[in-house]
């Protein structure tokens, strides 16, 4: 039998990685990476707010009910997978601390195992990269509730990994986060 069947005890087990922080933080990038370093011994998914907007929460805008909804919904879903053992991935700016602390709770009543990952850069990196162009929107008066600078984002207080991702390199990032599903044995042994 192979080791990590072992280390799973038989099958491994669902848990919900949420990934939080501003719009080109990195959310995406280190959640695709991640996803490719667990793919080969289990199965995973990501639940990107992006693609998630396009489908589940069409519709949805950026006031903060719509945020806490696009939340729950997420929330929702990544409990249903975890549930059937999938590790999920869920990168949505989340920026409301009691919404995140809900998906906490929700998933920790159902003994889901949930870390939050931040992915921290300051604002001015991300307006100085700006890959999609929203900042220089947002900053022209063209994008209302842009979070992080017409609208609040709230930084968790006690994330389970934070990652400066515009001074660590992505690989480096991955690692700590496959490092702290290691410690809660989530993952087999390195
Ligand atoms: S969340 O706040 O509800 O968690 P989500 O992660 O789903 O947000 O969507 C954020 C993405 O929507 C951003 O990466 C950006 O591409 C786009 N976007 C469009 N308008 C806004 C806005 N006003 N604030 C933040 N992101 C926006």
């Amino acid at each position: 039998m192979e080791r990590s069947r072992d280390v799973y005890g038989g099958r491994p087990r669902g848990f919900i990685l949420w990934f939080t922080g501003l719009s080109g933080a990195g959310k995406s990038t280190l959640s695709q990476a991640v996803r490719l370093r667990l793919e080969a011994s289990r199965p995973v998914e990501i639940l990107d707010g992006d693609e998630i907007r396009t489908f589940l929460s069409r519709g949805l805008g950026f006031s903060k009910p719509d945020r806490e909804e696009n939340i729950r919904r997420i929330g929702y879903v990544a409990r249903l997978l975890a549930r059937h053992r999938v590790a999920v991935l869920a990168a949505a700016i989340s920026p409301y601390r009691e919404s995140r602390d809900e998906v906490r709770r929700l998933a920790a009543e159902q003994g889901i195992p949930f870390l939050e990952i931040y992915a921290q850069a300051p604002l001015e990196v991300l307006v100085q990269r700006d890959v999609k162009g929203l900042y220089k929107r947002a900053l022209a008066g063209e994008l209302p509730n842009f979070t992080g600078i017409s609208d609040p984002y709230e930084p968790p207080e006690a994330p389970e990994v934070l990652i400066r991702t515009d001074q660590e390199p992505v690989a480096q990032g991955v690692e700590r986060i496959l490092q702290a599903l290691r410690g809660r044995e989530l993952l087999e042994p390195a």
